[in-house]
């Protein structure tokens, strides 16, 4: 007759709020000098994983590359960016770090790029960022791609969301655990039992559904707004208000939209305030 196994009791501690607020106080934050600070805090944070969703030219893929360039470039942290959607060029990052007065080769070197072939490519990233380059931001940059190329059809699905959540269930552990801000883009799709007077940013879903809302601590939505300007708003957070934020895209990466013109009157005085500047004056 077998012998019934004994179970050892499991040993749990509480920590106080004290002890959590003493710790949350070693969590540094990297200001980015982008519009996206103003929505999350002032600057990316160490353990926090941000998705940014929206439909396909929104800018989700600029926003991560001048992350990554002012991480790497003005931090000096080391920067894994997984590009799922293969993307991602070096000229671009060149461009961006060029034109914010940024170290090119120091930039260059500090942002790690690899593009997973599978979702098992993806699912296995973790492992491979070796730690003692300590890094500080890792991107994905499209997300749920990999899983939306191999699991076609509904029948597939819940498969499909089993990885998708068990991936970010690791990932969050693995941030908070190496202190890595973690940022995540991911394309939509259009809801069709949404009523057409809801906010698009309800309309139109991050594909993933809930499983990635569970994960992920703010979620960003991106929009093209008018003349070319972009709109990023933060939509649910654990711990920032709602708000939003215009941006454009440019030789800098994404920056704050231009001040709108003067008008007129004012164009006239600033023309006659430079005429009657001494010759000496207008020549430096
Ligand atoms: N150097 C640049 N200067 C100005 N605009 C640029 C520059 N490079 C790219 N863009 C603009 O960025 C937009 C594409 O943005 P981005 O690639 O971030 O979209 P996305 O949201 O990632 O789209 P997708 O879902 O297809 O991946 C295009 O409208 C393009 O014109
Ligand atoms: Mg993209």
């Amino acid at each position: 007759m077998s012998k019934k196994k004994k179970v050892e009791p499991t040993i749990l501690t509480f920590k106080t709020a004290y002890d959590l607020m003493q710790e949350r106080q070693e969590i540094k934050r990297y200001p980015t000098g982008t519009p996206i600070d103003e929505l999350i805090g002032g600057g990316i944070e160490e353990g926090e994983v941000v998705e940014f969703y929206g439909e396909y030219g929104s800018g989700k893929t600029q926003i991560a590359k001048t992350l990554a360039v002012m991480v790497a470039g003005i931090h000096n942290q080391h920067v894994f960016f997984v590009d799922c959607e293969e993307t991602f060029k070096p000229e671009r990052i060149v461009q961006i770090a060029k034109n914010r007065g940024l170290d090119i080769d120091q930039t260059l070197k500090n942002i790690h790029v690899l593009i997973p072939v599978t979702s098992t490519d993806l699912m296995a990233v973790l492992d491979n960022i070796p730690p003692e380059k300590q890094p500080k931001l890792l991107i994905i940059d499209g997300l749920t791609t990999p899983f939306r190329v191999e699991y076609i059809g509904r029948e597939t699905l819940t498969e499909r969301q089993g990885y998708l959540r068990k991936f970010l269930y690791d990932l969050k552990k693995w941030a908070k655990k190496t202190r890595t801000a973690v940022i995540v883009t991911n394309q939509v799709y259009a809801d069709p039992s949404a009523t057409p007077f809801l906010a698009l940013e309800y309309r139109e879903l991050a594909v993933g559904g809930h499983t990635l809302y569970h994960a992920i601590d703010s979620r960003i939505f991106v929009r093209k707004g008018q003349g070319g300007t972009r709109i990023a708003k933060l939509v649910d957070s654990s711990c920032y208000p709602p708000a939003e934020r215009p941006f454009r895209i440019t030789d800098k990466g994404i920056e704050p939209p231009q001040e709108p013109k003067k008008d007129k009157k004012e164009d006239v005085a600033s023309a006659t305030e430079q005429h009657d500047t001494p010759t000496e004056n207008r020549m430096n």
